[in-house]
């Protein structure tokens, strides 16, 4: 089985979105547009409530999913299909924009931490006009696998070597979306589809990758060569990261601001059909 060795790294652009959160943008930036079929991947993390406090209020999407997964804090999720939840800590939501949906993720605290991602999942063409939808699991809704060392790995969406399966359902893409947390010793090994494109971010500590043993420290984007099988190794106490996963789509790819669609006359449509309360 080929292993998987880090082909890239990346530390993102630091920048705002929403009303005025700052974060580090690691994929959807001039260096990086998009690793099929992810189209963004944002990190927060601030004490500082001026860096998050304006959370983000109401916006359209058309043609792809938005994930938040929360490390700390708390945040409310609304949209225009009638969903609402507040998620914390270990808790994630998984949206379906499909043919379009305006919604609004604001944080639920004035003070304290807050950290997190939001990643957005494209959609195949076929799928890109499908009826929205929204998945919301709570930390304890989240599986964890928990080794003799100390080791525990969060599943949201795909299935581990051992078999322990995330509740995210998406048929589309199929994601692999994982929370890893590792100590010294037991390297994380995974077998991956060989055609997907792989992602790791860590978020703590540092890791290495593959046989070459490249290492990845903690606020990196590591992009994955292809490969059977991912390994990851703590060169730390205690590492812990992020694994996004999945095959690519192949498609056109013609994005602006919320809407991202296979051409451009698509997603002036969606622009279009925005402004005439067609969402
Ligand atoms: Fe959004």
């Amino acid at each position: 089985m080929r292993v998987r060795e880090l082909l890239r790294q990346s530390a993102g652009l630091q920048t705002y979105d929403g009303d005025g959160v700052k974060m580090t943008r690691l994929i959807g930036t001039h260096e990086l547009n998009h690793v099929d079929p992810f189209l963004l991947l944002d990190a927060f993390g601030s004490d500082k409530p001026n860096d998050y406090i304006g959370g983000f209020p109401s916006h359209p999407h058309r043609g792809f999913e938005t994930v938040t997964y929360l490390l700390n804090g708390k945040m409310r999720h609304k949209d225009s299909a009638g969903n609402e939840g507040v998620i914390e800590s270990g808790g994630v939501q998984w949206m379906t924009a499909g043919k379009g949906i305006i919604h609004s993720e604001m944080p639920e605290q004035e003070d304290g931490l807050l950290s997190g991602f939001q990643l957005w999942v494209n959609l195949p063409a076929a799928n890109k006009m499908v009826e929205p939808q929204y998945q919301e699991f709570t930390s304890n809704e989240v599986p964890v696998e928990r080794w003799d060392n100390g080791s525990e790995i969060r599943v949201i969406t795909g299935k581990t070597q051992l078999g322990t399966e995330g509740p995210v359902k998406n048929t589309y893409v199929s994601p692999v979306f994982m929370d890893v947390s590792l100590q010294l010793g037991r390297p994380f090994q995974q077998e991956i589809d060989a055609e997907d494109n792989t992602l790791l971010y860590v978020i703590e500590g540092e890791v290495s990758i593959g046989n070459s043993e490249n290492t990845l420290s903690a606020k990196n984007l590591g992009i994955l060569e292809q490969g059977e099988e991912i390994k990851v190794i703590s060169k730390t106490k205690h590492a812990r990261f992020i694994l996004i996963s999945a095959k690519p789509l192949n498609e056109p790819v013609a994005r602006m601001g919320p809407f991202v669609m296979n051409t451009q006359e698509e997603v002036k449509q969606a622009f279009s059909d925005y402004r005439s309360n067609r969402f």
